[in-house]
């Protein structure tokens, strides 16, 4: 696939890797490899985009253990806390790609996930980078390409004008011909189930106002 010409992400790698991380990445990461023949065999998948630290993907994945959750993410250090958290817990039922989920969609074929979730994309502030920000029609029609009937894509952000930004483009008369927005009148409160981010806590910290989104493919 041609590779896109700019990043959609900032940082691949912040803290030092020790000598058991390194072996981590080494022996187990590429065990949980995602195999898109598996996703295809699998009861029921589900995908997290830029799962940062993991936590809210090893806690959807004990919680559901028969589910498959392919969480990708390129920036090293979160891959490494998961492979700590697969390791030391015995969860079997997560598989990560270290990189670009971009690369990913075009192997993924149709209606292969129940879920979806993207928590706190980058907002890319600055106007002359929001050509870099994840939410775009072609994610919205990718999204709904991947999901099986009556799934759902979860989205939530903290940043005003990406909020702004999404709330525009799922409202748009393309998205909703694709999904029905049903938390449209509740977006300040979280969904049912929801599980805290690392970047939740901060945006909470920090006084921001998290607006949560709930598409379900029509
Ligand atoms: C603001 S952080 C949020 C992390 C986590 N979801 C949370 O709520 O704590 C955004 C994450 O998305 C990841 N990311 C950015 N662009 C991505 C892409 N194209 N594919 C996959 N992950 C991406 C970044 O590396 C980063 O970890």
């Amino acid at each position: 696939m041609k590779k896109q010409s700019f990043r959609l992400y900032g940082r691949q790698k912040s803290g030092s890797i020790n000598h058991a991380q390194h072996e981590l990445m080494d022996q187990l990461l590429p065990n949980l490899d995602v195999d898109i023949q598996e996703i295809d065999r699998s009861t029921d998948a589900v995908l997290e985009i830029g799962f940062g630290n993991g936590s809210h993907l090893i806690s959807l994945a004990q919680k559901s253990p028969k589910t498959l959750f392919i969480g990708c993410e390129p920036f090293l250090n979160g891959v490494v806390s998961v492979l700590e958290h697969v390791d030391s817990k015995e969860i079997r039922n997560i598989r990560i790609h270290n990189g670009d989920i971009r690369h990913l969609f075009p192997e993924m074929p149709n209606g292969i996930f129940s879920e979806i979730y993207l928590l706190y994309p980058d907002p890319w502030p600055k106007k002359r980078h929001w050509k870099r920000r994840l939410v775009t029609q072609e994610f919205i029609n990718t999204a709904h390409r991947l999901l099986k009937a009556n799934g759902t894509l979860y989205i939530a952000s903290d940043h005003d004008t990406y909020q702004s930004w999404i709330e525009n483009c799922i409202s748009s008369v393309y998205a909703s011909a694709l999904f029905n927005w049903s938390n449209q009148n509740t977006m300040t409160a979280p969904w049912s189930g929801w599980q805290p981010t690392k970047y939740e806590e901060k945006a909470l910290r920090e006084k921001r106002t998290p607006h949560y989104y709930v598409l379900t493919k029509k």
